[in-house]
């Protein structure tokens, strides 16, 4: 669905990231590697927010390089839904449970069974633990109706609880996710594991 291939992006003399091919393959990728190995960058260049300096990124075998800022954000949008590391940029946090889903895109509210939040509906945003609120923005990145979910170190900001009730969400994920972590417990829960190391 997306691909890197040959991917460089460079800041100056700094090499963040050199020479990645990688799939975003059904299932759960995570991408591992020590502070300052590239992840983050990767995250956003196959997440369209960025251009690679070297090597193209393909969305449905269709080559990306060449099309408009405008164009991309168009695919973005359609395609791709980006969970921030911070709960709460993921959510907007004047309106109930419910409402964040229903801005989202969902017609009905089962979703918030699935995601271990069922009665919270009516509830604010700031009555939800850091997990919930990530799971939450999971369950608002499946309703906007994206082909692939991408996040960031998703499980940081948690406590190890919260975290786990996080790791059951992206385990249980309907649409292929790539995630950023340091947490051995994701790698360890991951189909495909791509260890960056530092240039
Ligand atoms: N916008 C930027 N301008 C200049 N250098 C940057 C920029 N973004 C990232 N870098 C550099 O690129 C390298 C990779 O950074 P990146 O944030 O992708 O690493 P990371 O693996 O996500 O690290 P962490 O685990 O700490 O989040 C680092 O040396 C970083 O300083
Ligand atoms: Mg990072």
């Amino acid at each position: 669905m997306i691909r890197a291939c040959g991917v460089g992006v460079s800041y100056g003399a700094v090499r963040a990231v050199t020479d990645m091919s990688l799939r975003i393959a059904p299932g759960l990728t995570v991408l591992s590697g020590p502070s300052g190995a590239g992840k983050s960058t990767l995250l956003r260049v196959l997440s369209l927010v960025e251009r690679p300096s070297a090597g193209e990124v393909y969305v449905r075998d269709r080559p990306t390089s060449r099309l408009s800022w405008r164009e991309l954000r168009a695919l973005r949008r359609k395609e791709i839904a980006v969970v921030f590391q911070n709960p709460a940029d993921n959510l907007i946090g004047h309106l109930t449970v419910g409402e964040n889903l229903r801005a989202a895109g969902a017609t009905d509210l089962a979703l918030l069974d699935r995601l271990g939040l069922g009665g919270s509906a009516a509830w604010r945003i700031g009555a939800l633990s850091g997990g919930q609120q990530q799971r939450l923005a999971f369950g608002c990145a499946l309703a906007r109706g994206a082909s692939v979910v991408v996040a960031d170190e998703p499980t940081s900001q948690l406590d190890a609880r919260s975290a786990d009730l996080v790791l059951e969400t992206l385990r249980s994920l309907p649409v292929p996710a790539l995630v950023a972590s340091h947490d051995p417990r994701l790698v360890e829960l991951a189909d495909l594991c791509v260890p960056l190391v530092a240039s």
